[in-house]
């Protein structure tokens, strides 16, 4: 095949997620052609360390042969069945074995495409409970800044993420937004426990405000992944769950990334969080993108709600339960247990979070944290957090260009570098990831004019 023109072809005819229209046509995109492993190839052929895991979602790494021939071995005997009027042993097993390893009476799979349409399904399945229970006007849903939980009208809706809500049209009506919990934002001198206590008050206080008769959900990622891995308060799950049921609000744990091993457990709510979530949203490390596959997964406590009643719930997909994606699935449970990978996350986690940690020292590094296998740095001008975004794009895309130059991808979010690797990296891998990444920072560093000017 004659790619020889791909380049051209992508900026006349590629529209991708996020396109910057000032730009558009005129793109310079890193074409990745190849992977094996935690490594990507690039178009000319160089390796790169995936320092984003695909977007957080390449968990058993790239190459598996044995995950492409499950795949192949589904296509050839059944590529698509229709789960609206059939189905499928695969899909079954794949249903069973997710519910298997959720928390508590999580026990109902509605399967998705990815993450936006888990999120939606998730929202419209509450409002057609309420509907149900004889509570119409319990609608809205409470989210929070920094949250992203998708790209679908809807999910993009309960999305907290200020600049993607510059211009494109959201249901304002169904969403409210509570303050940061970025703990690095409190006020100066604020503790540990008065500003988790004021967390928490936000939630109860939203509540309390939009009247509890007209509050549907609550929306939350365990740690927020691309509104900069912000990881609330200890206890702050907990606490917030016993609000919600305090004024039977359901609590909707969006685990699109936290889910499949990234914080070294199937599902982070209840095994990090300690909560039993109403509905849990998953995607991504499902098929560790080897296929496009998300589910919403709901209790039987709610099922109940809605079981035998003269209803139906008009929501879904020509791919819920692809059978390619179902196998794939299947396969990569089987892989992360055989190879212990949440056993072996749970033990380089700390090297990860101690080598991100040693980033502090340099100067235009803001902020480090993260839990498990994601990180973020946080980077501006004179390393203060709270400085205006001035030149944060340019060092964003610095730190991106002088770390691919040393062999590894970094995904700059304006300012912050945000990392989560295949989870199958070793210690040493991680070692080698961040002297890359501290590398590329003292030269941005560099750059700036930092380093003369101290
Ligand atoms: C927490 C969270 N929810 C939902 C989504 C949307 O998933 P998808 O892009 O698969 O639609 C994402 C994607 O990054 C996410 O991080």
């Amino acid at each position: 095949m004659d790619n020889s023109n791909a380049k051209q072809w992508d900026n006349d005819h590629f529209l991708h997620p996020w396109e910057g229209m000032e730009a558009l046509g005129e793109n310079d995109r890193t074409f990745i052609e190849g992977a094996s492993g935690i490594h990507l190839i690039n178009e000319k052929g160089e390796r790169l360390i995936d320092g984003p895991g695909g977007m957080w979602c390449t968990q058993i790494g790239y190459g598996r042969a044995e995950m492409a021939e499950a795949m192949a071995e589904q296509a050839r005997n059944l590529a698509y069945f229709s789960p609206f009027n059939n189905t499928n042993s695969t899909a079954a097993h794949f249903a069973r074995e997710i519910a298997k390893r959720a928390p508590g009476d999580l026990n109902n799979v509605f399967f998705t495409t990815g993450g936006s349409t888990a999120v939606d399904t998730a929202i419209r399945f509450v409002h057609f409970r309420n509907n149900l229970v004889g509570r119409p006007e319990k609608k809205k849903i409470i989210s929070r800044q920094k949250a992203y939980h998708g790209s679908t009208y809807l999910a993009a809706s309960v999305s907290g993420k200020e600049r993607d809500r510059l211009w494109l049209d959201k249901a304002d009506d169904l969403a409210h937004f509570l303050p940061n919990v970025n703990p690095l934002y409190r006020t100066p001198g604020q503790s540990d426990e008065n500003f988790l206590n004021e967390k928490v008050a936000d939630l109860e206080n939203a509540i309390v405000a939009l009247g509890p008769e007209n509050v549907a959900a609550f929306i939350a990622e365990p740690v927020l992944a691309s509104g900069g891995v912000i990881v609330p308060p200890i206890g702050y799950h907990a606490r917030c769950l016993n609000i919600c049921r305090k004024y039977d609000v359901l609590y909707i744990s969006d685990e699109v990334v936290t889910a499949f091993g990234r914080l070294g457990h199937w599902f982070a709510s209840e095994a990090v969080f300690g909560i039993q979530p109403d509905i849990i949203t998953c995607a991504k490390g499902m098929t560790s993108g080897y296929a496009p596959m998300g589910a919403a997964i709901i209790s039987d406590r709610l099922i109940a709600d809605v079981a035998g009643k003269d209803a139906t719930f008009s929501n879904g997909y020509t791919y819920s339960g692809h059978p390619v994606s179902a196998a794939a699935g299947l396969k990569n449970i089987e892989i992360i247990e055989r190879e212990k990978i949440l056993e072996h996350v749970r033990e380089v986690g700390p090297v990860f979070q101690d080598q991100l940690q040693q980033l502090r020292q340099i100067d235009i590094v803001a902020d480090a944290r993260g839990m498990g296998l994601m990180g973020c740095v946080q980077c501006s001008v004179d390393g203060d957090p709270r400085s205006e975004l001035g030149r944060d794009y340019e060092i964003g895309s610095r730190i991106d260009m002088e770390c691919q130059k040393r062999g590894l991808l970094v995904r700059p979010v304006i300012n912050m570098c945000v990392l989560s690797p295949p989870l199958i990296i070793s210690k040493s891998e991680i070692e080698h990831m961040f002297a890359i990444l501290r590398e590329g920072l003292e030269a941005t560093s560099e750059w700036l004019g930092k380093i003369s000017d101290r």
